[in-house]
């Protein structure tokens, strides 16, 4: 069996420096670059999951309104760049079909867990591996919502700043991993993170040099919008 890399080279958004961020052909993409796992963000549209990063619509599609008032049909028929359609969860499933690990980060609340966690249930069914999946959420409710649910899926806490108590709010959800900002990649952080047995990927990373010194810093991983920049780094 081939040993897991030691610096994750994680495709963000796909790989939205060269496709249409969270769509079919950035995931593909960054499966093609050579991606260890690819990031993509989810959120709640009526009944369905959709894989979109902002709660709005115009800076990605050529539609209006927020994602939580506009319907799944309508949002359907927005152009999400190249001709892309805003892809839903199961799709990303169908289409990355075990190729590569996926980070699943849950952008709205309120329901969010529980449609994702039915969706990966499934996915499990149908052949997918836990250790494959990795379920990461700014909401640190939402995502011990999600842990309640699917116990058996690692989870990832994400955090923007450096929390007071440094990693423990990780080990308190359960996490296996903490997914921090480059710009807050505190070496104190870092080694308090990987103490209490926890992977550190830090997003978003696209400068070789900058790459490079997360490396340095000891991180398993990356988040890029440029996945094969990280691959030349290691
Ligand atoms: O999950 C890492 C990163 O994607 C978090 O920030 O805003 O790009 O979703 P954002
Ligand atoms: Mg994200």
């Amino acid at each position: 069996m081939s040993k897991a890399p030691s610096f994750l080279s994680i495709g963000h958004r796909g790989a939205r420096g060269h496709e249409p961020e969270n769509t079919l052909l950035a995931i593909d993409t960054g499966i093609g670059l050579g991606a260890d796992m690819i990031e993509f963000d989810v959120q709640r549209c009526g009944e369905q999951l959709v894989v979109l990063h902002d709660p709005r619509l115009e800076r990605t599609t050529n539609g209006a309104g927020r994602v939580s008032e506009v319907s799944f049909d309508y949002l359907r028929g927005l152009d999400a760049g190249k001709g892309q359609q805003i892809p839903t969860l199961s799709e990303v499933l169908a289409l990355v079909a075990g190729r590569v690990c996926l980070n699943i980060e849950l952008k709205s609340a309120d329901g969010t867990a529980a449609a994702v966690a039915a969706v990966l249930r499934d996915a499990l069914n149908d052949g997918w591996q836990t250790e494959q999946l990795l379920v990461s959420s700014f909401h640190l409710p939402e995502l011990y919502e999600f842990k309640q649910l699917a116990p058996e899926i690692p989870i990832a806490v994400l955090v923007c700043g450096v929390p007071l108590d440094w990693a423990a709010c990780a080990t308190e959800l359960g996490a296996q991993a903490l997914n921090i900002s480059a710009e807050f990649a505190d070496p104190t952080l870092v080694r308090d993170a990987h103490a209490r047995g926890l992977k550190v990927h830090a997003y978003t990373v696209n400068h070789p040099s900058e790459i490079a010194a997360m490396r340095a810093l000891g991180l398993d991983g990356v988040f890029s919008d440029y996945p094969e920049r990280v691959l030349a780094a290691r």
